[in-house]
């Protein structure tokens, strides 16, 4: 059984993702998923048998913490080095329209094996876009609060208090969110290539017409030559609510 599609080099593919994106997602994922294997050991019981393989409880609070400092370096530094990518990712994020919502609409009917008609998308789907405010803010209040959690001293009673259940919640928070997210960003039938432009890069130009048809156009396709107004150097694009696209 092939879980993900097969990597393509003998027909057209574009650029989906530059090294520094990948090199910042694939770090976060790492460390993220250490986080949350030592944490769930110091959480539920019911994980003890994972202790063992960090070194105990001890072992486990101490990769815990190194993974976390990782965590916000790998993060801090594709921020930095990545701020236009960065402002892009915002700027796609702000164009969330009507296309988005019948995105959000209809993609659980597909994904339960109803034939419907997705609208057009931009750089990231409407789930992406979910996924890109929602994930995200779960990340920075696990880090906020973990440092609270972990100096507690230097930090106001009530506000280390605080730390706990939000440390707690936003850890349940951002695994489903990160669970749907890794299952859909690979082995989901139809979405799988987009694994490709994560790990490789590039994604298949077929792929990224039919998936991201106004990204496409406005990046490679007709619409690549005009230059789009620009608000303190940043393209302000086009709202699309354009016809739904025939599904393939
Ligand atoms: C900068 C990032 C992070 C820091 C500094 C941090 C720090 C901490 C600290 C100091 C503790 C208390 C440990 C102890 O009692 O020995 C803790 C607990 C925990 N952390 Fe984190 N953490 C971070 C990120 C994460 C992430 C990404 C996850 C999961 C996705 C996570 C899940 C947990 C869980 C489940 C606990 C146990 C909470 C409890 O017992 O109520 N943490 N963390
Ligand atoms: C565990 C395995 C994971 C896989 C297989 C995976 C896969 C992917 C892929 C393929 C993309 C690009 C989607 C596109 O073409 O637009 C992506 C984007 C993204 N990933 Fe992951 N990812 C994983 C873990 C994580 C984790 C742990 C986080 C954060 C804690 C995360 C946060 C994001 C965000 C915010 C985006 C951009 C928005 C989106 O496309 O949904 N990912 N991921």
């Amino acid at each position: 059984m092939q879980l993900l599609p097969e990597y393509r080099d003998d027909v057209p593919r574009v650029e989906r993702f530059t090294w520094l994106a990948r090199f910042t997602h694939w770090g976060h994922t790492v460390t993220f998923l250490l986080c949350l294997f030592t944490g769930l050991i110091l959480f539920l019981d019911s994980v003890d048998w994972l202790a063992f393989i960090f070194g105990g409880y001890y072992g486990a609070g101490w990769v815990h913490r190194i993974s976390g400092l990782a965590m916000t370096a790998v993060i801090g530094f594709g921020f930095i080095f990545g701020f236009r990518g960065v402002l892009l990712w915002i700027v796609d994020l702000l164009r969330f329209g009507f296309n988005d919502l019948k995105f959000l609409v209809l993609f659980p009917l597909e994904f339960f094996g109803f034939k419907v008609n997705i609208p057009p998308q931009t750089r990231f789907n409407g789930g992406e876009k979910g996924n890109s405010m929602i994930t995200p803010l779960m990340v920075f209040l696990l880090m906020i609060s973990g440092y609270i959690m972990w100096f507690p001293s230097y930090f106001p009673a009530g506000l280390v208090r605080i730390a706990y259940p939000t440390h707690d919640l936003a850890m349940i928070f951002a695994t489903v969110m990160v669970c749907m997210h890794a299952y859909l960003g690979s082995f989901h039938p139809g979405s799988g290539e987009s694994f490709w432009g994560m790990w490789k890069g590039t994604v298949r130009e077929d792929w990224a017409k039919h998936h991201h048809a106004i990204w496409y156009e406005e990046t490679y396709g007709k619409l690549a030559g005009e230059k789009p107004k620009t608000v303190l150097g940043l393209p302000v694009f086009e709202q699309y609510d354009s016809k739904p696209k025939e599904a393939e």
